[in-house]
C-alpha cells in the first residue's frame, strides 16, 4: 500500500419506491460499485450506502391504486430492489429506506436547526387543488386542453402536440388526472427555505474542486438566474413525515431524500459501532461522495450542501454525476423492447457482462453513453471471452495434465511479469477518476500481450515432444500469473468471476497488492469455463420480454413509473360505455405536414358511403407523410369536432405509444373496407 488508509463515504441516488430497476438506473449503481470495490482492494475503509426513496404523492397515489397502504407498497418494492441489486453485484453496506426512524430523526434535526438558524420562512401561496380527491394538484397531475393549439388531454406544464409551455393555471377545461375534477385555486401556507442565505458559502464550495468542471460551469448559469427560495413543505394527504409544530404540512420528499443518505449510514453506525459524527461531523477527515445522475444535480449541488451547512455539518467532498444511457442510439422505449428492467436482463444474461460493457463505456465526465447491443455482444465476447479466460484456459489443462496442477517454482520471463505488474499504479489511477473505460482499454491491451506471449512459446507443441513437460509448465505458469494479474485488476467490474478464479487458483481474495508476488509451485484446481459467449438469442428474447402489449390508447401512455397512477375503478368500462364509441376502419386519402405545428400531421380519412374527415394527428415525429398515405386505419368517428388553431379536427386516429417519434398507428389486417365498424 503506496497511501495510507483513508475512510470514505459512498452513496448512489435512492432510487424511487414505485418503479422497478432498469438498465438505466443501472448505470450508476454499477459506476459507483465499481469505484467502491476498487476503494476496498486498496485497503482503504470504504463504505457504501443507499436506501429507497419512499415519500412522496405519485407512490401514495400508486399505493391507492393498488389498494395497498404506502408502507406495503414501499416493502414490496424494496424487496425487488434489493433482489436486484444483489443479483447485479451491487454491493452496499447497507441499504435503507427514506421512510425509516432514523430518516424521520435527522429530518427533524436539521429541520429545527435551520429554523433556528432563520433561514426557513412561510408563505401563503395559490395552487390547484382537486375538490373531490380533496387534495393540492401538483402540474404533472393536471391535465386539460393546450391554451395554443386546443389539443386535448395536456399536461399542466406543456403540450405534446404543439410543444409550447406554460402554467396549469392556462390550461382550457383543465381537468385532475386523479378524480377528473375540474381544480380549483386555493390558498395554502407553505414553509420555504431561503437558499440565498447560502449564496456566498455556495458560490465558492462549487467553485473548490468538488465538481466537475463541466458541473461547475453549469451552476454558474444558475448562480446568474438568482438563487430562489426552495418550496419545503406539501399539505395534507401526503405520503411522508410531517413537519414538527406544523399539523398538516409534510416535508416535501426532495427534502428528507437526501437525509436519507445520512440515516442509511446511522443505520450502518448502529449495526456495526462506525462513528457517524466522525463521518457527518463539521470538522470530519473522513471523505463524503455523492454518485448522481446528471438530472439531479441541482438538488445535491446546491439545496443539498446548503442544508448541510446551515444544520452544522460537514459539506460533500465531492459530488459525481454521470449522463444518461440510450439503447441502441435512442430513449429507452417501452415499444421497441429497449426499456429493460434488470430484473428482465437478468432472466437471460449474466450481469458481468453488462458490468463490464458499462465500465467499458464509462468515463469521469458527465456525457450520455449508449448501449448498442450489437456492439455488447462484440465487446464481451471478444474482451471478455476472447482475450481474458482464452489466457487461463489455454494454459490450465497443461499444468492441469502434464504436472498434476501444480504450477512450476520460477517464472521464465518475470520481466514480463514486472511489466504486467508495473501498470497497477497506472490503473488505480484511471480507477480513482472513474475513467474506467481507459483503464479496461489499458487492461485489454496487457491481455493482449499475454495472448501473444503464449502464441510465441506455443505450449501446445512442446507438450507433444519428449521431455518438454518442465518447460510447459513454466510457459503456463506464467501465463496464469499474467492472468493473475489481470484479475486483480478487472476485480471491481467482475467480483464473481474473480471469486472464480479465487477459487480455481486455490488463493485468499485477490487484493490490489497481490499484483507484486507472483504465484508460484502451489497447487491449483481443475479448470472450469469462467464465462460463455454471448448467445444473440438471449438478447433477443430479452428483448422481446421487455416490449410491452402496445396499449390501444390515443394518449401517450406516461413512460415513467412516476407517472400519474390510475384510478383502477375510474377507468374500468361497462359494455354500454365501450359501444358508445364509434371505432371505424378508415383509408387515409391523404397525409400533409401543418404550418406552424412541430407535431401534427394533417389526414384526410376515407371513413365509408363517400364520407371524408379531416384530423389533426399528433404524429408527424413518428410518420413521414408519404408512409400513410394509401393505408387503412382506425379511427374514432363520433367523437365532437374540436376546433384547432389550424382548423377542425373530426375525430382521432388510433395510435400507440410513449409519444414524440415513438408513436405506431394501428392498422388493420388486409381485407378490413373503409367505413366497417371495430366490435
Ligand atoms: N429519488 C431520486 C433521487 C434522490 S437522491 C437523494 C431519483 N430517483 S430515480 O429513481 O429517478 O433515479 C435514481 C438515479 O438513477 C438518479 O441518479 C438518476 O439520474 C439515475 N437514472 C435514472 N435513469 C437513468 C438513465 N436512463 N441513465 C442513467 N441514469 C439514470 O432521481
Ligand atoms: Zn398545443
Amino acid at each position: 500500500m503506496n497511501e495510507s488508509p483513508r475512510r470514505i463515504l459512498v452513496t448512489s441516488a435512492l432510487p424511487y419506491a414505485n418503479g422497478s430497476i432498469h438498465l438505466g438506473h443501472l448505470v450508476e449503481y454499477i459506476q459507483t460499485d465499481i469505484w467502491v470495490r476498487f476503494q476496498k482492494m486498496r485497503g482503504h475503509a470504504c463504505y457504501y450506502v443507499c436506501a429507497d426513496d419512499a415519500h412522496g404523492t405519485p407512490i401514495m397515489l400508486r399505493a391507492q391504486a393498488e389498494g395497498l397502504s404506502p408502507e406495503d407498497l414501499i416493502a414490496r418494492v424494496g424487496e425487488e430492489h434489493r433482489a436486484d441489486f444483489r443479483d447485479f453485484q451491487v454491493g452496499f453496506d447497507h441499504y435503507h429506506s427514506t421512510h425509516s426512524d432514523e430518516n424521520r430523526e435527522l429530518a427533524t434535526r436539521i429541520y429545527r436547526a435551520l429554523q433556528a438558524g432563520g433561514h426557513i420562512k412561510t408563505r401563503t401561496i395559490t395552487q390547484a387543488y382537486d375538490p373531490e380527491k380533496e387534495m393540492f394538484l401538483p402540474d404533472r397531475f393536471i391535465k386539460g386542453e393546450c391554451p395554443r393549439c386546443g389539443a386535448a388531454d395536456q399536461y399542466g406544464d406543456s403540450c405534446e402536440a404543439c410543444g409550447a409551455t406554460y402554467a396549469p393555471t392556462d390550461l382550457k377545461n383543465p381537468r385532475s388526472a386523479i378524480s377528473g375534477a375540474t381544480p380549483v385555486e386555493r390558498d395554502s401556507e407553505h414553509y420555504f427555505f431561503q437558499l440565498g442565505d447560502f449564496a456566498d458559502m455556495l458560490k465558492k464550495w462549487t467553485r473548490a474542486g468538488h465538481l466537475q468542471p463541466e458541473v461547475a460551469n453549469k451552476l454558474g448559469e444558475w448562480f446568474q438566474d438568482g438563487l430562489r427560495d426552495w418550496d419545503i413543505s406539501r399539505d395534507a394527504p401526503y405520503f411522508g413525515f410531517e413537519i414538527p409544530d406544523a399539523p398538516g404540512k409534510y416535508f416535501y420528499v426532495w427534502l428528507d431524500a437526501p437525509i436519507g443518505y445520512m440515516a442509511s449510514f446511522k443505520a450502518l453506525c448502529d449495526k456495526t459501532g462506525l462513528d457517524f459524527e466522525g463521518f457527518w461531523g463539521r470538522d470530519s477527515d473522513a471523505e463524503l461522495y455523492h454518485f448522481i445522475g446528471k438530472d439531479i444535480i441541482y438538488f445535491h449541488a446546491l439545496f443539498w450542501p446548503a442544508m448541510l451547512e446551515g444544520a452544522g455539518f460537514r459539506t460533500p467532498s465531492a459530488i459525481f454525476a454521470h449522463g444518461f444511457l440510450t439503447v441502441n442510439g435512442q430513449k429507452m422505449s417501452k415499444s421497441r423492447g429497449t426499456f429493460i428492467k434488470a430484473r428482465t436482463y437478468l432472466d437471460h444474461l449474466n450481469p458481468e457482462y453488462l458490468r463490464y460493457y458499462f465500465a467499458a463505456k464509462l468515463s469521469g465526465g458527465v456525457d450520455d453513453l449508449d448501449l448498442s447491443l450489437e456492439d455488447f455482444s462484440q465487446r464481451v465476447n471478444a474482451d471478455l471471452v476472447g482475450k481474458v479466460v482464452n489466457i487461463a484456459s489455454r494454459c490450465a489443462g497443461f499444468i492441469g495434465k502434464l504436472s498434476d496442477g501444480k504450477l512450476a517454482a520460477e517464472l521464465p520471463d518475470p520481466d514480463l511479469q514486472d511489466t504486467f505488474a508495473r501498470c497497477a499504479s497506472e490503473i488505480a489511477g484511471l480507477y480513482e477518476k472513474r475513467e474506467f473505460g481507459h483503464a479496461m482499454r489499458e487492461i485489454m491491451a496487457l491481455a493482449d500481450r499475454a495472448n501473444q506471449y503464449i502464441d510465441e512459446q506455443k505450449p501446445w507443441v512442446l507438450a507433444k515432444q519428449e521431455g518438454q513437460e518442465q518447460r510447459v509448465q513454466a510457459i503456463c505458469t506464467q501465463g496464469l500469473n499474467l492472468f493473475r494479474v489481470l484479475m486483480v485488476y478487472l476485480k471491481p467490474v467482475l467480483p464473481a468471476m474473480a471469486e472464480q478464479v479465487e477459487a480455481f487458483l486455490q488463493i485468499e481474495p485477490l487484493t490490489w497488492n497481490s499484483v507484486s508476488t507472483p504465484l508460484l509451485g502451489q497447487t491449483i484446481a481443475p479448470f472450469k469455463p469462467l464465462m460463455t459467449r454471448i448467445d444473440p438469442a438471449a438478447i433477443e428474447a430479452m428483448t422481446a420480454a421487455s416490449r410491452e402489449d402496445l396499449a390501444v390508447t390515443a394518449e401517450p401512455a406516461a413512460e415513467t413509473a412516476a407517472g400519474p397512477p390510475r384510478d383502477p375503478i375510474a377507468d374500468s368500462i361497462g359494455i354500454e360505455d365501450f359501444a358508445k364509441l364509434d371505432l371505424r376502419i378508415a383509408r387515409i386519402l391523404k397525409a400533409g405536414a401543418v404550418e406552424g405545428a412541430d407535431k401534427l400531421l394533417q389526414l384526410t380519412l376515407d371513413i365509408g358511403g363517400g364520407e371524408t374527415r379531416n384530423v389533426f394527428a399528433g404524429i408527424k415525429q413518428a410518420y413521414a407523410p408519404t408512409d400513410l398515405e394509401g393505408k387503412l386505419t382506425v379511427m374514432v368517428a363520433n367523437l365532437a369536432p374540436r376546433k384547432m388553431k389550424f382548423g377542425i379536427s373530426e375525430g382521432m386516429v388510433l395510435a400507440a405509444g410513449p409519444g414524440g417519434d415513438q408513436l405506431w398507428v394501428l392498422h388493420p389486417d388486409e381485407g378490413a373496407q373503409p367505413g366497417m365498424r371495430v366490435k
